[in-house]
């Protein structure tokens, strides 16, 4: 079942990478932006994760002092990743295909993680944040931008009974419980601020206990 769903999720993506930066164009350029550059502003390093990199939309705002590991389940979204890389001439960058589930890096490696809007689609989401704990220093921080569950409760029930065709059509969970997954996980949750209305899009931040 849980390799069912990841093969779902990931030949969902490798089918819309192709159309993934145009369908997004409108709120990328008119909102999606600006919290990229929020957040990335903020990253120091020097180690630095980035889980479900996609077709690379995060690339532009990474900061020029910092060593770079980024990965993607999809081949498909990677390819446009790669693509943005060479385009924005980021050095320091390696891109790799991985699960987040079962990431291939020691313990205690990186200094943060990041990821945005990635943990609606990761299909164990507790176990893809439990990973990026395992990975991340003790008094590391990780750093979220994701769309989730409104908190308000008719939006809420709504979005409940679509969360399933929803996935089966593009691979994304649009009920998922991210800040309570993030507790789960182990994180200790140090900032939610509701960047939309109805709490749907959230900036979190956590850190990974001594
Ligand atoms: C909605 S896209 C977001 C991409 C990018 N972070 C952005 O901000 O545009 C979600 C991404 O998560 C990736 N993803 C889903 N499940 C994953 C997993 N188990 N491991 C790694 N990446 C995964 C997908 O392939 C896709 O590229």
């Amino acid at each position: 079942m849980a390799q069912r769903e990841k093969q779902h999720t990931r030949s969902r993506y490798d089918l819309i990478a192709p159309l993934y930066n145009f369908m997004e164009w409108p709120i990328e350029e008119f909102v999606f932006k600006q919290w990229r550059k929020e957040l990335w502003d903020q990253i120091k390093g020097p180690q630095v994760l980035e889980i479900g990199v996609g077709t690379g939309k995060n690339i532009p705002y990474y900061p020029e002092n910092i060593e770079l590991t980024a990965m993607d389940l999809s081949p498909g979204m990677l390819k446009r990743a790669e693509q943005q890389l060479a385009e924005k001439q980021k050095p320091r960058v390696t891109l790799k295909e991985m699960d987040a589930e079962n990431m291939d890096f020691p313990d205690d490696h990186f200094d943060e993680a990041v990821a945005t809007f990635v943990f609606c689609s990761v299909p164990d989401a507790i176990l893809g944040l439990k990973e990026a704990l395992r990975v991340t220093k003790p008094g590391g921080k990780l750093h979220l931008l994701e769309h989730m569950r409104a908190d308000q409760p008719a939006l809420a029930t709504a979005m409940d009974k679509l969360d399933r065709p929803i996935h089966y059509l593009i691979g994304v969970h649009i009920a998922r419980r991210t800040v309570s997954n993030v507790k789960k996980a182990g994180w200790k949750i140090e900032s939610v601020r509701d960047l939309t209305f109805g709490g749907i899009v959230k900036k979190i931040e956590a850190r990974k206990p001594h």
